[in-house]
């Protein structure tokens, strides 16, 4: 076996492809993952807790995997749309009655927009229950309630897009209820809207918001966001354990 072992490391294919030997000691298996693109986003040492399924349930990859879809479908969305007030509501009725898989994408990115909301919360909870928002991890909390208002802001703002009566009336409320925040309410109304009432300005407003301001913020906000947690140490379990081992 160990010969077969030598051959395979020393031969030039494979020494082309990796940087590292075959993963059977210390050495190599942290060249395994500091040399690979994916891996390197890993710190080299975990503690076996942190990577039990039962501790974090994966929550915090799942709503990137989420975010993923609804990125891809989001954007195959944009070839049939277009935001403006007279045919914003056909281009919709189009894609779902006439285009191949059409209804298919819509309720894959309306139902992964629902999704990502419940697992982001979900995460929330999780980390809040195993404690992990405290330091040195209560700047990654507050990334992580910026990146829960973005995905907040991002069902807001697509609710509006297909411009049926639901849309139309959700919207109409919502916007009025901001208006009577105190201080800015205003302001943020007017803003949002880019007039008196929901019409074409708000339309272009939310489209803007949805397919590009919010998803921008949300990729480069999550990219901090997980480079934070490796830098303050991995998941908090890890504490734990280091802490349990100092400790006797
Ligand atoms: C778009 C939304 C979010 C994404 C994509 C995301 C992604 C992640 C990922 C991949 C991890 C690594 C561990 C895991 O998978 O659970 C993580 C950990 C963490 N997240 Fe999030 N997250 C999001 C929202 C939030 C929210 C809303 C909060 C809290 C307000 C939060 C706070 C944290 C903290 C403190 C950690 C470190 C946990 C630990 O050390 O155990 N995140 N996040």
């Amino acid at each position: 076996m160990q010969k077969i072992k030598d051959f395979i490391v020393n031969s030039r294919v494979w020494r082309s492809f990796f940087r590292h030997g075959w993963p059977d000691n210390p050495l190599d298996r942290s060249l395994v993952m500091t040399t690979n693109i994916f891996f390197h986003l890993h710190p080299v040492k975990v503690s076996r807790k942190s990577l039990r399924w039962s501790y974090s349930f994966g929550l915090g990859i799942i709503a990137a995997i989420v975010f993923t879809v609804l990125t891809v479908t989001g954007i195959l969305l944009m070839f049939y749309y277009a935001p403006t007030v007279e045919r914003a509501y056909t281009y919709i009725n189009t894609l779902q009655s006439q285009v191949p898989f059409g209804q298919l994408l819509r309720n894959m990115h309306r139902w992964g927009a629902h999704l990502m909301v419940i697992v982001v919360v979900f995460h929330m909870a999780r980390v809040f229950y195993t404690g992990a928002y405290k330091p040195p991890r209560e700047f990654n909390w507050v990334v992580g309630v910026i990146l829960l208002l973005m995905t907040l802001g991002a069902s807001f703002t697509g609710y509006l897009l297909p411009w049926d009566q639901l849309a139309y009336w959700a919207i109409t409320v919502g916007t009025s209820v901001a208006g009577y925040a105190p201080g800015l309410g205003p302001t943020a109304k007017a803003t949002l809207l880019g007039g008196p009432e929901v019409g074409q300005e708000a339309l272009t407003r939310f489209y803007a918001l949805h397919i590009m301001v919010i998803p921008a913020a949300i990729a480069l906000i999550t990219a901090l966001h997980i480079w934070r947690v490796r830098k303050d140490g991995g998941l908090a379990a890890q504490d734990a354990e280091e802490e349990g081992e100092t400790n006797g």
